[in-house]
C-alpha cells in the first residue's frame, strides 16, 4: 500500500525531499557551466562544506550511502572470509556490502534506550571471537533513525580489540554526541543524501575521515583506480569503482546544506508535536532521545502495545493515504541472512525485534505541513484510542 502512494496529490509520505527555491540556482549555475560529470568546483566545495559542517578532516563525496559502505569496508581491509561485526536493527544497506567484499556479518542486537548498538552484546561477541582466535575485521555501527549510537564507547571496545569501526551514519547527519557529529568518530564514517534523508542530493553519500590519506585513497579507488601518468594515459594496478558524485547532483548538496540546522529544527518540531499530542493516546512509547546527545529525529517512531495493533495503524493510516511503516526489520530476521550469527542485547531480551513488531515510523519531512500532521495524529487517535 505504501508503494502505492506516490501519486495521489493529497498523499502524505514518510519523508520525501524538501527542496528550496535556491536549491534550482546551484544547479542551474552547474549545467550552465557545463560541470556535470563527477568532476568540478561544485563537489569539491560540497565535501569542503560537509567537512566543515560536520568537523571532520577530509570528505570524499560518491554515488551512494551504500557505495560509501561498500568502498569504506574495502579501504578497511575487508577480505573474503573476515567476519564483520553488523547493527542489526537497519536498513539492508548497512550489511549487503559486507557481502560484496565476500565477508560474512555478525548482527548485534539493539539498545532499549538508543535502539542503536547494545554495548553489552558488542562486548560479549568480541570477548567470544577473541577467544575462538576470530576476531572481525570491522565494525559497522550504525546510527538509526538521526539517533548517534553511543560510538565513544563502541569504538573503544572495538579498538581494545583491533577491529575497525565504520561509523555509519547514513540516517543521522546533524546527530550528535557529547556535541560531536555521528559519523566522525569511526575509522571512516558514511552519510546518505538519498531522497529520503535530512539533506539529498537525489541519490548520493559520502566517505568522511580525519585519515586524510584514506580519504584521498577513497577518491582514487571510485575514480576507476588510475596511476599516475605523466602523458595521461590509462594505466591501472588495482580494480576500483566508479562511485564518484556527479558535479551536478552536488550543487544540489549544497544548496540543501545550507539549511541544515533548519531541517533538523524542523524534524524535531514535528516530533515533539506528535508526543505532545499523541501521550494520551493509549499506551505509545517514544523512541527515546539518548541522554548523551541530541538527535534529529530524521524519523519520528513509537512503540505501540503489540504487533497486531502496530499492523492495524499502518492499515488505517495506509487507507487514508498516509504513509506509515514498521521500524526496520531487523537483519538478522531477514530470509537473505538466515543463517547468520546473532548476539541478543540480554540473553533472554531480543530488543530489535520487540522494536520492529511494535515499532512504527510516522510522516517526517521537514516540508509536512501543521495541517497534514493533524490528519496523521487524528488518523492515529482513531486506531489507538
Ligand atoms: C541505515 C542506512 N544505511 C545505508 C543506507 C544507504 O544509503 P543510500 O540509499 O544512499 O545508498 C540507508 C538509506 O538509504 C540507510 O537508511
Amino acid at each position: 500500500m505504501a508503494d502505492d502512494m506516490r501519486s495521489p496529490k493529497d498523499a502524505i509520505l514518510l519523508s520525501p525531499p524538501d527542496l528550496d527555491p535556491d536549491d534550482a540556482g546551484y544547479v542551474q549555475d552547474a549545467i550552465s557551466s557545463n560541470w556535470i560529470a563527477p568532476v568540478g568546483p561544485d563537489l569539491d566545495a560540497f565535501e569542503q562544506e560537509i567537512a566543515s559542517a560536520t568537523g571532520v578532516g577530509d570528505v570524499c563525496a560518491l554515488s551512494s550511502g551504500t557505495a560509501a559502505i561498500h568502498l569504506g569496508l574495502k579501504l578497511l581491509g575487508v577480505k573474503p572470509g573476515d567476519r564483520v561485526l553488523c547493527s542489526s536493527l537497519t536498513f539492508v544497506a548497512s550489511a549487503n556490502p559486507i557481502r560484496y567484499c565476500g565477508a560474512e556479518p555478525v548482527f548485534i542486537d539493539a539498545d532499549p534506550h538508543t535502539w542503536c548498538m547494545s554495548l553489552p552484546a558488542l562486548e560479549r561477541t568480541l570477548e567470544k571471537m577473541s577467544q575462538e582466535q576470530r576476531l572481525p575485521r570491522a565494525c559497522v555501527a550504525v546510527s538509526l533513525y538521526g539517533q548517534s549510537a553511543d560510538l565513544p564507547k563502541i569504538c573503544e571496545l572495538c579498538r581494545n580489540y583491533g577491529v575497525k569501526i565504520l561509523d555509519e551514519a547514513a540516517e543521522a547527519l546533524g546527530a550528535t554526541h557529547q556535541g560531536r557529529m555521528a559519523g566522525t568518530f569511526g575509522d571512516l564514517g558514511v552519510y546518505s543524501f538519498n531522497g529520503n534523508k535530512i539533506i539529498t542530493t537525489s541519490g548520493g553519500g559520502a566517505l568522511v575521515s580525519n585519515d586524510l590519506q584514506l580519504i584521498e585513497k577513497a577518491r582514487f579507488m571510485a575514480t576507476q583506480a588510475r596511476d599516475d601518468s605523466s602523458i595521461g594515459a590509462y594505466e591501472h594496478s588495482t580494480a576500483g569503482y566508479n562511485y564518484r558524485m556527479s558535479n551536478l547532483l552536488a550543487a544540489l548538496g549544497r544548496g540543501q546544506l545550507r539549511r541544515l540546522d533548519d531541517r533538523i529544527a524542523k524534524r524535531r518540531f514535528i516530533y515533539e508535536r506528535y508526543e505532545r499530542e499523541l501521550s494520551e493516546v493509549g499506551p505509545v512509547q517514544w523512541m527515546p532521545e539518548a541522554s548523551y546527545g541530541r538527535a534529529t529525529r530524521w524519523m519520528s517512531c513509537c512503540l505501540v502495545e503489540n504487533q497486531s495493533i502496530r499492523d492495524k495503524a499502518v492499515h488505517h493510516l495506509n487507507e487514508r493515504r498516509i504513509e506509515a511503516r514498521p521500524v526496520w526489520k531487523p537483519l538478522h530476521r531477514q530470509p537473505l541472512f538466515q543463517s547468520t550469527q546473532y548476539e541478543r542485547h540480554q540473553t533472554e531480551t531480543d530488543v530489535s525485534a520487540m522494536l520492529f513488531e511494535r515499532g512504527l515510523c510516522l510522516p517526517s519531512g521537514s516540508g509536512l505541513t501543521a495541517g497534514q500532521q493533524t490528519r496523521v495524529i487524528e488518523a492515529l487517535r482513531e486506531v489507538l484510542a
